[in-house]
């Protein structure tokens, strides 16, 4: 029989295991997703201003209409090297690929891990948890040092490699980011980024979905909003993703050389609300793997967040109280299983 290693067992490629099957209502429902709408595309060398204050520029204003309506977008011409994707791409594809003898023992359920292998699941009411048909390999972006001596000789120092370069490159692209989404919302343009201050918590997790039997059964991601403040997701030549609009489902089409850039929870609660932290998941497919790689960019767990002081007014009163990330973190993983409603503990009532 043809099988594939996924979740540390094997699993069938011709008929789907029913510990990966969800509940009738929480199925994908594939052939409701519209291809009517898609989130935008923004040129980031596209310099052109329609009026003479920076604050008007054209990328500003397609960033801000962006993170306001849909919490997501991709953005081309980002300036970094093809390459140095490539080279990403490669060696995440290489760890997923290795036997399950040499990986087995990053498999864990423990989130205080730092370097770790695991797989998402729902808990299901009255019944067993439900995997996810895909398999993260997450630690934080540094010291690279550490995750390089848990893998294989050869291909610890390859993802070492790749990782410290990449690593290098999306932490310049998330303070440009930064800056012009601080710009968009009308405050100073280092104002975000000194909020995260110069330890900020900073994970990567690389995604495996395999070919799946049936996509209409599973997922390879549960509904979920990223809780950081922003993420930089690079995903291979196959799409998966898929992000929630006006209540429909929209699938985020693959463009070469693009990031797909969406707004963390913590954006969602500085901005009082203006920028979204949209639900998002990603769905499987018969025919080809799927690699994607997300970058989290999150404030230190010693941060208090809350509503951007300048953001508040007797039109816009508060909508969340202030609280310390650790807080918000442990309210996370508390939610763990369940399609989480975190950020809703901490809002204020109207
Ligand atoms: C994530 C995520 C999307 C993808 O890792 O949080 O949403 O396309 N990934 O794999
Ligand atoms: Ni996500």
């Amino acid at each position: 029989m043809k099988t594939f290693q996924l979740a540390n067992e094997s699993s069938s490629l011709l008929s789907l295991s029913p510990k990966f099957i969800l509940p009738e209502d929480e199925r994908p429902q594939l052939s409701e997703v519209t291809s009517l709408d898609s989130i935008p595309i923004i040129d980031l060398s596209d310099h052109s201003y329609d009026g003479n204050n920076h604050s008007s520029s054209l990328v500003v204003q397609k960033i801000s209409q962006a993170c306001e309506e849909y919490g997501f977008f991709q953005i081309v011409n980002h300036g970094i090297p093809e390459q140095v994707c490539n080279k990403m791409m490669t060696a995440i594809t290489d760890i997923f690929n290795l036997p399950p003898e040499q990986t087995g023992q990053l498999y864990t359920t423990d989130h205080t891990k730092n370097t770790k292998l695991y797989n998402y699941y729902l808990n299901v009411e009255g019944g067993e948890k439900v995997k996810m048909w895909s398999e993260c390999f997450s630690h934080y972006w540094y010291p690279i040092e550490d995750i390089i001596h848990l893998l294989p000789q050869e291909i610890g120092t390859q993802y070492g490699e790749a990782f410290s370069e990449y690593a290098r490159e999306i932490g310049s692209l998330v303070r440009r980011l930064l800056g012009l989404l601080s710009i968009g919302l009308g405050i100073e343009e280092d104002f975000l980024l000194k909020i995260f201050g110069d330890q900020p918590r900073l994970r990567a997790q690389a995604n495996f979905y395999p070919p799946c039997p049936d996509p209409e059964l599973t997922l390879g991601l549960p509904v979920h909003t990223d809780f950081n403040a922003l993420t930089i997701v690079l995903q291979s030549q196959v799409s998966g993703l898929q992000v929630i609009k006006d209540g429909k489902w929209i699938a985020v089409p693959v463009i070469p050389n693009a990031f797909v850039i969406n707004l963390g929870d913590q954006i969602q609660v500085l901005s009082n609300g203006r920028f979204k932290s949209v639900h998002h998941r990603a769905v499987t497919n018969k025919l080809s793997p799927r690699v994607s790689m997300a970058m989290f960019y999150g404030p230190n767990v010693d941060t208090t967040i809350g509503p951007i002081q300048d953001l508040i007014d007797e039109e816009h009163p508060p909508r969340y109280r202030n609280y310390r990330f650790s807080e918000f973190l442990e309210e996370f993983f508390k939610q763990e299983g369940t399609r989480r409603m975190v950020k809703e503990v901490f809002e204020l009532p109207c």
